[in-house]
């Protein structure tokens, strides 16, 4: 018999139930009294819950149609694990039957962790993967989660996998299982507007770096084939499916990014900005992240930077080091950024990418490079050693990545010429 070594398969999957429309939130008491529950915890941050109505509007929504809701805002930006704890010591006991997240990537990973461990407790490093833990399976579903996403870039409302910061290894960590993706997500433009120019910008990048890193992970067709289909892992490589949410979204977010900065009013760039952060989370929960995302890791945790600015800084020196790999793809991410391509090789317009990079961030008030966040060359080889813990994401990088490429690749990240 035929017997590939590589896998030729791959899977598509994402929340099934996604409503995108100005207002749409308003409808959530009827997305709710769907579900059959009776009582559900709606998990968001104290700016949000003091300075906007919405939770408040949420919850009334949901009691007028009989069902109990309650508030629980003790999210932290960027949750640590002690803050997670405070939000599972709340939740245990107390009878939810389904979770709302409600904010950014922040919330609704918390929530998420709290439905995780309030349904079936277990110690953080049981279910992070090795090296750093177990890697255990999540026993079984947990209950609905619905997410409504207040800012337009972590793709947290579509993906498998909650971000939590461990103090004592210095650095964040991811656990990513099917079961933990959204059952609902509701998509309004409208709750994104009040996010401060700065917010945008930071969500806004992490969501291009979410569509480049899907669209230039390593394709499906060249990892090895599982001995099981259960043993597929949850990112699958770059495939069709997801190349085409990537392009798209790449295309909105150079489009329409610097105008939400500038204008947070502007509705028409709030709308596709919310778009593309949600279809390249499609993307990347799928495809994967990969370099740039294991690199920010450690840079944001020791400098507290918000995660898409910590992404942002490692991108440009990543997409130089990888145009060997995939340069008409890095072609297009150029060209769909803007940049002008006609008459270059197709090596040269692949080095486009980093340059229109690099222009995004510097009219986005973003840092020049990891040396404008406090890092100098003497970090360097510490950002190495916890950048290699995060085998799960270096796994899908389009070119082999040693110990030495990531030395140059955080030395050419100090500062970028513009
Ligand atoms: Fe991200």
């Amino acid at each position: 018999m035929y017997n590939l070594v590589v896998d030729n398969i791959y899977l598509f999957r994402t929340v099934p139930y996604i409503k995108f429309g100005i207002g749409a939130t308003d409808e959530i008491g009827y997305d709710v009294e769907k579900l059959k529950v009776s009582k559900v915890l709606i998990v968001t941050d104290k700016f949000i819950n003091e300075k906007t109505s919405l939770p408040s509007r949420v919850k009334q929504s949901i009691e007028e149609r009989g069902i109990k809701a309650e508030i629980w805002d003790g999210v932290e930006p960027e949750p640590s694990y002690s803050s997670v704890k405070e939000g599972i010591k709340f939740a245990k006991d107390k009878g939810y039957e389904a979770f709302i997240g409600l904010g950014g990537g922040s919330s609704i990973d918390t929530a998420k962790a709290i439905n995780l461990f309030t349904t079936y407790p277990a110690d953080v490093y049981d279910y992070i993967g090795p090296p750093i833990g177990k890697g255990m399976k999540i026993p079984g579903p947990v209950k609905p989660l619905i997410a409504i996403p207040t800012t337009a870039g972590t793709g947290s409302e579509v993906s498998p996998v909650f971000v939590i910061s461990l103090p004592e290894i210095k650095s964040k960590v991811g656990i990513s299982a099917d079961e933990l993706r959204p059952t609902q997500v509701i998509l309004d433009p409208l709750n994104t507007i009040s996010m401060p120019p700065n917010v945008t910008a930071s969500t806004g990048i992490d969501a291009l770096m979410h569509a480049i890193e899907a669209y230039t992970a390593k394709p499906y067709y060249t990892r090895l084939k599982p001995k099981t289909p259960l043993e597929r892992p949850v990112y699958m490589g770059s495939n069709p499916t997801t190349d085409t949410l990537a392009e798209k979204a790449i295309e909105l977010i150079g489009k329409y990014l610097r105008r939400a900065f500038v204008n947070g009013y502007d509705l028409e760039a709030r709308c596709n900005m919310l778009l593309a952060a949600n279809i390249a989370g499609i993307a990347f929960t799928n495809a994967g992240v990969h370099v740039p995302h294991a690199m920010s890791f450690p840079i944001g945790y020791r400098k507290h930077l918000p995660h898409g600015v910590a992404v942002g800084v490692c991108g440009p020196s990543f997409l130089d080091f990888a145009v060997p790999a995939l340069p008409e793809k890095h072609a297009r991410i150029a060209q769909l950024l803007g940049e002008k391509i006609d008459g270059l090789s197709i090596f040269e317009a692949g080095l486009k990418a980093s340059e229109a990079l690099i222009k995004l961030l510097k009219d986005l008030n973003l840092p020049n490079g990891i040396s404008a966040v406090g890092f100098s060359e003497k970090d360097i080889p510490e950002l190495v050693e916890d950048t290699l813990k995060q085998q799960r994401l270096l796994a899908q990088s389009p070119r082999p990545i040693s110990k030495q490429d990531l030395e140059q690749i955080f030395l050419k990240s100090l500062r970028y010429e513009v």
